[in-house]
């Protein structure tokens, strides 16, 4: 295709699904060795959700989904593409974008799944804005969910406290040049590889006796190497993905952290040099929902009235690869 000009790409309806079940500080305190005074002091978590029994990363993706939809006044039918960012899908084929569109009724969408662990939806926006922006699709479903909770090792309480299940939809549409998505900074760092992920269940290990008797189907986390990879990698990405769009970091109005640790996020929000009241929190109610940590802070931003028509608003996450996102959105 010869592209004479690109469009301009903006999201116009968020949609979030939250499973009922809350999981509190206190719960944990009877199920491992740990303290709500610890946490609260180590990562700012009070509680998390986590999904029923029959409920999976799809059923939470679909209702987050339609929500958007219904928001951004679109219907199923009119979907070109779903790219569901997740790192917990229902099964490793077919992918849950599939079982998305199928869910939704929506025909004519293309589906795939995007894995970029908690940088997901921003990669996946990324991703899909670029078909809206050349004009090849008109709208583009982007689902950022995870079910970590199905994943986590409930004996290990350096990992069972931090992280909640949630989905989180957006719809990407075609905007005027300048309005919508302004700049997206992508990376990736894959010698990290070890310090955050689960060993067993692809095809390097598939699932056995072994595996699952050695818990290798569970998070295996570094903290500290995590932690410090991560106020680099998003305070760096959301300042270059500002340069890119031409902004200081004085004219921003929200930043939108992924939502793992509120240490982190502090660390990072000094190293930007941004004030506290322009920072986006909301991992004490949710804890750590991985992919769709960003845009579940992002539709509550929006839902709140911290993000108004015109508001300038960088969106900064980390992940498992390691993977960073950044991007800058002009409301
Ligand atoms: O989306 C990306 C996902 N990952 C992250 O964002 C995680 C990034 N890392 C972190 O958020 C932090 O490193 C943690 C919250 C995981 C840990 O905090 P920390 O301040 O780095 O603690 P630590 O790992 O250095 O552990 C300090 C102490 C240890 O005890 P000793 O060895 O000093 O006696 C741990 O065993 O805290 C202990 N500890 C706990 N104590 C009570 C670890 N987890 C717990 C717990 N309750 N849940």
């Amino acid at each position: 295709m010869i592209l004479e000009k690109l469009r301009g790409v903006r999201v116009s309806g968020l949609g979030k699904s939250l499973p009922q079940k809350v999981l509190t500080n206190k719960d944990l305190e009877n199920m491992v060795n740990t303290s709500d005074q610890w946490i609260t002091t180590r990562t700012g978590i009070k509680e998390r959700r986590i999904t029923a029994i029959d409920e999976s990363s799809s059923t939470l993706a679909l209702r987050a989904a339609r929500e958007a939809l219904q928001k951004a006044g679109i219907k199923p039918e009119h979907l070109d593409l779903i790219i569901v960012a997740t790192t917990t899908p229902d099964m490793l084929f077919p992918s849950t974008a599939c079982l998305v569109q199928a869910g939704l009724g929506a025909q004519k969408a293309a589906a795939f799944d995007l894995e970029a662990a908690c940088s997901g939806f921003i990669y996946a926006s990324a991703v899909g804005s670029q078909f809206v922006a050349t004009g090849m699709f008109e709208y583009v479903l982007v689902v950022g969910v995870d079910t970590l909770s199905k994943f986590v090792d409930w004996e290990d309480r350096s990992t069972c406290v931090l992280f909640g299940d949630a989905a989180a939809a957006a719809v990407l549409e075609p905007a005027p040049c300048g309005q919508g998505f302004l700049s997206f900074v992508l990376g990736a760092d894959g010698s990290g590889c070890d310090y955050l992920k689960m060993p067993a269940g692809g095809s390097l290990l598939p699932p056995s006796h072994e595996t699952v008797a050695a818990k290798l189907h569970t998070i295996k986390m570094k903290g500290n190497e995590v932690f410090r990879f991560a106020v680099k990698a998003m305070a760096e990405a959301a300042l270059e993905s500002l340069t890119c769009a031409g902004l200081r970091v004085d004219e921003l109005d929200l930043l939108i952290p992924h939502q793992a640790n509120y240490r982190i996020i502090e660390s990072v929000r000094k190293r930007i040099g941004v004030l506290s009241e322009k920072v986006f929190v909301n991992l004490e109610k949710y804890g750590n929902t991985s992919a769709a940590s960003v845009p579940l802070a992002l539709s509550e931003a929006v839902e709140e009235g911290y993000i108004r028509e015109g508001s300038k608003v960088v969106l900064t996450a980390f992940g498992a690869g390691f993977t960073w996102a950044a991007c800058t959105i002009r409301w």
